[in-house]
């Protein structure tokens, strides 16, 4: 096959573009990472101010994503450069570009603990152990420091080969089929999860909610996860816009992928929690919530063993599709703002992902003595490396969304942004005068807000 760079590719069918853009929001963010920030912000309070977060910002951001991407016909830098002539809108594109790979250098090393694990469950390895043995398998693996590099170096080399395949053959084929079948695995250990002695207390951790728990810090971490969870504010879904076919209709493409994303966040919770507290284990356990919490579940299950292996696999899929789109992003940038080949940018791309994540992956080992300072709630705190760079594109995303925000409320012609949503007047959208004050309005005000009094402890 030969693939152009210069010509864009585009996705042959209707759901080649939903799986596309759901393969992009449903991964890490909804399994791994969703459950251990609710886990870490008390539950059903923190699920509350996500829902909003998404329908009142995530939403209409994904929707103007679309549109910057589907007028401009080009990767996220490029689209500002094109729309915004002359104007520093520009570092806009920069900044998500930046986001882009500080998320993806992080990420692979996430996705490589699911390689491992797939490892693991076919070895048999979760068989007859406690809780606690559990948890002290994960621990000493992510604190080693190469094994963990291993897996991610090969989860990488996996993303490279599905980049170089061009966005059809690539994207469209693996994630149709795949995120389906992840969502009747999670339904399956959610009905397993839901049963087992003690769930009762985790299912109340999830629907009860405890409004004392509704910190200005909670609510940031909520607004920063919709943002990384629906894959907003770095370019990834105005690069996936910009491969939309025209006679696409756009809000209902950003509506059911808002509610595909949410919906597997909330079945990931359903078959965690109650084995959380089933199984005596902190809701806040961090990071390894997951990778702790679910071998528990499979080892007292009839087919234990057979399922762990279809979970790890399916899991390491939905990082993969993710993980494309944050490729894409940078790599689209080096193709087509610099005329690279494409086998190129990929590969020098990856490898410095590969290389910085390999580093971040230290702080949860040799280096985790070693601590840096953030700015919360007006506090200093600190944390390792690998802690610190997750908490930051969680602000760096809902930065990235404001000006996504700003641009299309305050920059582009309304005419134009109607004319792109309607498909040239033919679709007739009920909704246009409400996105136009939210994306205006209220989207900017709220994540200025939030964003302040998280960072400062002002407002
Ligand atoms: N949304 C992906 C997930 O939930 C992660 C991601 C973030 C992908 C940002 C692309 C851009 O796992």
């Amino acid at each position: 096959m030969t693939q152009q760079t210069t010509s864009r590719d585009g996705f042959s069918s209707r759901l080649g573009i939903i799986a596309a853009a759901a393969g992009s929001a449903i991964g890490l963010g909804n399994i791994w990472k969703f459950p251990y920030i609710t886990g870490e912000y008390g539950g059903a309070a923190f699920i509350l101010m996500y829902l909003g977060c998404i329908a009142l910002i995530g939403l209409p951001v994904m929707l103007s994503e679309f549109v910057i991407g589907r007028r401009a016909q080009t990767n996220a830098f490029g689209a500002f450069k094109k729309e915004a002539p002359g104007t520093p809108w520009f570092l806009t594109g920069i900044m998500g570009i930046i986001t882009a790979f500080i998320i993806l250098s992080f990420y692979g090393v996430v996705a490589g603990w699911t390689l491992h694990y797939i490892f693991l469950a076919i070895t048999n390895s979760f068989a007859g152990a406690s809780a606690d043995e559990l948890g002290g398998t994960f621990v000493s693996f992510i604190s080693s420091p190469g094994m963990p590099v291993f897996w991610q170096g090969v989860f990488m080399a996996l993303t490279v080969g599905v980049v170089l395949g061009g966005v059809k053959n690539g994207i469209e084929r693996y994630s149709k089929i795949l995120m389906p079948l992840l969502l009747v695995m999670l339904i399956i250990l959610a009905f397993r999860a839901m049963t087992v002695k003690g769930a009762a207390e985790g299912i109340a951790f999830l629907f009860k909610p405890d409004f004392s728990k509704l910190t200005m810090e909670a609510l940031m971490a909520a607004l920063g996860h919709a943002f990384f969870s629906l894959s907003l504010g770095m370019g990834a879904m105005m690069t996936y816009g910009s491969y939309i076919g025209k006679q696409e209709n756009l809000g209902k493409t950003a509506v059911q992928v808002c509610i595909a994303d949410t919906a597997i966040a909330l079945i990931a919770g359903l078959a965690i929690f109650p084995a959380v507290f089933a199984f005596g284990i902190e809701p806040s356990a961090g990071p390894g919530l997951v990778f702790i919490t679910l071998p528990n579940v499979f080892a007292q299950m009839a087919f234990g063993q057979l399922f762990a292996v279809i979970f790890f696999v399916l899991l390491a899929v939905a990082a993969l599709t993710s993980a494309i789109s944050l490729m894409e992003v940078v790599v689209a940038y080096f193709d087509e703002e610099f005329g690279w080949k494409r086998s190129t940018s990929t590969i020098s791309v990856a490898v410095s992902m590969t290389f910085t994540g390999a580093i971040l992956s230290q702080g949860n080992g040799a280096w985790s003595g070693f601590e840096l300072p953030f700015l919360l709630g007006g506090e200093v705190i600190t944390m390792n490396i690998f802690d610190w760079f997750i908490t930051l594109t969680d602000q760096l995303l809902p930065l990235g969304g404001l000006l996504v925000a700003l641009f299309i409320g305050w920059q582009l012609d309304r005419n134009e942004i109607e004319d792109e949503l309607t498909n040239h007047g033919k679709l007739k959208l009920a909704y246009l005068g409400a996105y136009r004050i939210v994306i205006k309005f209220i989207a900017p005000l709220l994540i200025a807000i939030v964003f302040l009094s998280a960072i400062f402890g002002i407002v």
